[in-house]
C-alpha cells in the first residue's frame, strides 16, 4: 500500500534563493498581498492614518506597530478573526524628524504606548482564493485594540494579590493597565489566544533607586540597577510615572506574564496568568496531556535562560456549552510549573565547535523539574508567590539547563513531539555562565538550532523525555551544521530560528530573526518524518531590516500568514533616511502578509 502520510509531507515548491531585496519574495506559483499594516483602521470610526498628524487617540483605534505573533481564528469558511501582537515600537521609523528618544514629545510617547498591545480584526476571503482582506463594511463587532495605554488586565493564579504585585494605584495587586512587548503566542484548543510579555525590562527607569530588597531580582530580569537611565531607555516615565521604579518598585513585577485574550467575546477582560511563571516570555502554546489536562510549553528568550512547561490541574471540557467554555477559561489558573533539565549521551565529545558526536546525533534524556504544584512551592527557601514572580531565580536554584535563547516552542499536532527554536548565543564559553553542552553544542552559536523533544509515553503531561537536535543551523557548507542527516548539498541555508508552526501534513515551518548569512530573514519549511526529514527549503523572504514573524497556516491549508516586523530597522536608518520603504514605497510599515497558491492547493504540498 502507498504511504499517504509520507507522500503528503513532501514539499513541492521550488525554494527561493537568499537575497537582500526590499520586497517580499515567494516561490513561483504563489502570490502574496498585504492584509493590514501599521495605522490601518481597526476599530470602526478610526481616522485615516496620516504620518504627519499622528495622535495617541487615533492610534488607539488603528493597527499597532511591530506585529509579531499572529493567529487566524475561524468565524466560518470565508470569515475569520486575525489576532496580532504588537511587540514594540521603532520611534526612529515612526516619526518624521526623529532625533533622539529624549526629544520625543509626551504625546509621541503616548502614541508609542498605544501602538503596543494586540489587535483583533475581522477578515474575509477574497473570491475563492487563499487571499484574505479586512472586512471593510458593516458591523465588525469583534474588532478591537488591546493597548498598553488603556486596557485593564485581571491578574489570576496563586500570585494574584501578592504584596509583590501591589502598587499605589492597585493596592489589591489584581489589576494591571496594559501589556508590554508581546512577542509570540498560541491559540488554545478552547478558542482563546495566549501572548507572551517578553522584554518588559527596557521600559523601566530608576532601577538604581528601587527598594534595595527587590534590586537583585530586578537585575536578574535585565533591569539596570546601577543607574537611573539605562542605555536605550525609552523615557516612558515622562508620560506615566509608573515606569519609574523609584516611584513604583513593584510595577516591573506586573509584566513578564503569559496573557490570555478571548477574541470571540468582544469587551472581555484579558488576563495575566501567574501560574505560568514570570520571565521574558517568548510565548506559550498548548497541547493536551493524555488525560486531557492543558500543557503549555514556554521559552524564556534570554541567553542562558530556560525552557518551561505548565500542566493544568483541571482537564479540558470538549463540550460546546457555555459551562464548558467557562470551565476551560480557568485551566491556566492552577497547575504545575516545570523547568527543563537535560542529560546527555555523548557529553565528553562536545568540544564547542558543533561537531557531531560519534554516535551520529546530539541527543539524550531529560526531566521536567517541578517548581510549583498548585499553591505549593517546591523550591527550598522560596514561597509560591516568590517562585511565580521570580521564576528565573527559582529555576537557577533547581539547576535547570541554561539554553541558547529559547524562543517559540510548539507541539506537532501529528506526532505530539515538541519543537523549540533556540535562536542563538555567542556568549557561551568555558568559564562563562556555561560552556557548550550536547543540547547547546556550539560556543559561538551565531545561527541557532532546533530542538526536538519527545515526551515519555507520547504524553505531553509526562515528567521525563528524550530529545535530539533536528537542526544545527547555518551555511550548509559549514561542516559543523546539521540538517537531521539530510544531504546538505540540497538544503537552504538557515540562520536564527525564532517562530515555528506546522502545516496540515506535519511539516515544520520556521521563521527567522537576525539572519547572519548576508540575506534577509525568511520562512522555511522542513519535513520531520521519513526520507525527507531535514530537507530545509526556503519559502519566503521579508524586506530589508525586517524579521519574519507569525507564521500561521490556516485550517484549510490554502493560506500562510506572515507578520513582517520592523522593516527598515537598520543601524542609523530613520524615517527621513530609510533603509526600506516597504510595502507602499513611501516609508516602512510593519504589516501582516498573506501568501497563497495560485492553483488553490495547500501551501507547500
Ligand atoms: Fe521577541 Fe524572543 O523574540
Ligand atoms: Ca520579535
Ligand atoms: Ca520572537
Ligand atoms: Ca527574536
Amino acid at each position: 500500500a502507498a504511504a499517504p502520510t509520507a507522500a503528503a509531507a513532501v514539499l513541492t515548491f521550488k525554494p527561493i534563493p537568499p537575497n537582500q531585496l526590499d520586497t517580499l519574495v515567494v516561490p513561483n506559483g504563489y502570490d502574496s498581498a498585504v492584509v493590514i499594516r501599521w495605522g490601518d483602521a481597526v476599530v470602526p470610526g478610526a481616522p485615516a492614518f496620516d504620518v504627519r498628524k499622528q495622535s495617541w487617540q487615533a492610534q488607539l483605534k488603528q493597527f499597532g506597530y511591530n506585529n509579531d505573533f499572529l493567529a487566524v481564528l475561524p468565524l466560518g469558511r470565508d470569515r475569520a478573526l486575525l489576532v496580532s501582537n504588537h511587540e514594540y515600537t521603532n520611534e526612529e521609523l515612526m516619526f518624521p524628524g526623529f532625533t533622539t528618544h529624549d526629544a520625543l514629545t509626551v504625546d509621541q510617547v503616548k502614541i508609542a504606548m498605544a501602538a503596543h498591545g494586540l489587535s483583533v480584526v475581522e477578515i474575509e476571503r477574497v473570491g475563492d482564493t487563499g487571499r484574505w482582506t479586512p472586512v471593510g463594511r458593516g458591523p465588525r463587532r469583534y474588532n478591537r485594540r488591546i493597548t498598553m495605554l488603556d486596557t485593564p488586565f485581571t491578574v489570576d493564579g496563586p500570585a494574584a494579590g501578592s504584596p509583590l504585585l501591589r502598587t499605589k494605584a492597585d493596592p489589591a495587586g489584581r489589576t494591571v493597565i496594559g501589556t508590554l512587548n508581546n512577542c509570540s503566542g498560541g491559540v488554545t484548543p478552547w478558542g482563546t489566544v495566549l501572548s507572551g510579555e517578553e522584554n518588559f525590562n527596557q521600559y523601566f527607569v530608576g532601577g538604581d533607586e528601587a527598594p534595595a530588597a527587590i534590586r537583585p531580582a530586578l537585575a536578574r530580569y535585565g533591569i539596570d540597577t546601577t543607574k537611573r537611565y539605562p542605555s536605550g531607555s525609552r523615557k516612558w516615565e515622562r508620560a506615566d510615572a509608573r515606569f519609574d521604579l523609584k516611584v513604583n518598585g513593584n510595577e516591573a513585577h506586573r509584566f513578564g506574564w503569559i496573557v490570555e485574550i478571548d477574541p470571540y467575546t468582544p469587551g472581555s477582560t484579558p488576563r495575566k496568568h501567574t501560574a505560568l511563571g514570570r520571565f521574558k516570555h517568548e510565548g506559550a502554546t498548548i497541547a493536551l496531556a493524555k488525560d486531557g489536562r492543558a500543557v503549555a510549553y514556554m521559552g524564556d528568550d534570554e541567553r542562558f535562560d530556560y525552557l518551561y512547561k505548565f500542566v493544568s490541574d483541571k482537564r479540558m471540557d470538549h463540550g460546546h456549552s457555555e459551562k464548558a467554555r467557562r470551565h476551560n477559561l480557568t485551566l491556566l489558573e492552577s497547575g504545575t510549573l516545570y523547568v527543563a533539565k537535560f542529560e546527555y549521551t555523548s557529553a565528553a565529545e562536545i568540544d564547542g565547535s558543533g561537531k557531531l558526536p560519534s554516535d551520529g546525533a546530539f541527543n539524550g534524556r531529560g526531566r521536567w523539574i517541578p517548581l510549583v504544584r498548585g499553591d505549593r512551592s517546591l523550591v527550598p527557601g522560596m514561597t509560591v508567590e516568590e517562585v511565580l514572580v521570580f521564576t528565573r531565580l527559582a529555576a537557577d536554584k533547581m539547576g535547570a539547563t541554561k539554553m541558547d535563547r529559547p524562543e517559540d516552542v510548539e507541539v506537532n499536532p501529528k506526532t505530539g513531539k515538541v519543537y523549540a527554536a533556540l535562536t542563538n548565543n555567542t556568549s557561551r564559553a568555558p568559564g562563562a555562565k556555561a560552556a557548550a553542552d550536547e543540547v547547546n553544542p556550539r560556543n559561538n552559536n551565531k545561527h541557532g538550532h532546533v530542538l526536538e523533544l519527545t515526551e515519555d509515553g507520547g504524553d505531553n503531561g509526562a515528567e521525563s523525555f528524550s530529545w535530539d537536535l533536528l537542526l544545527v543551523c547555518g551555511d550548509p557548507n559549514d561542516p559543523n551544521t546539521y540538517f537531521a542527516g539530510y544531504d546538505k548539498s540540497k538544503v537552504s541555508p538557515i540562520s536564527c530560528p525564532d517562530n515555528v508552526t506546522f502545516d496540515g501534513a506535519g511539516n515544520l515551518w520556521i521563521a527567522t530573526d537576525g539572519n547572519q548569512l548576508d540575506s534577509n530573514d525568511g520562512l522555511f519549511a522542513v519535513p520531520l518524518e521519513g526520507a525527507e526529514r531535514g530537507h530545509v527549503k526556503q519559502f519566503l523572504t521579508v524586506p530589508v531590516g525586517a524579521e519574519t514573524c507569525g507564521p500561521f497556516i490556516v485550517g484549510d491549508g490554502r493560506s500562510v500568514f506572515v507578520n513582517v516586523q520592523h522593516p527598515g530597522e537598520v543601524d542609523g536608518a530613520t524615517m527621513d533616511n530609510p533603509a526600506s520603504t516597504w510595502p507602499d514605497g513611501d516609508f516602512a510599515k510593519p504589516a501582516v502578509v498573506v501568501s497563497w497558491r495560485l492553483d488553490g492547493r495547500p501551501i507547500g504540498s
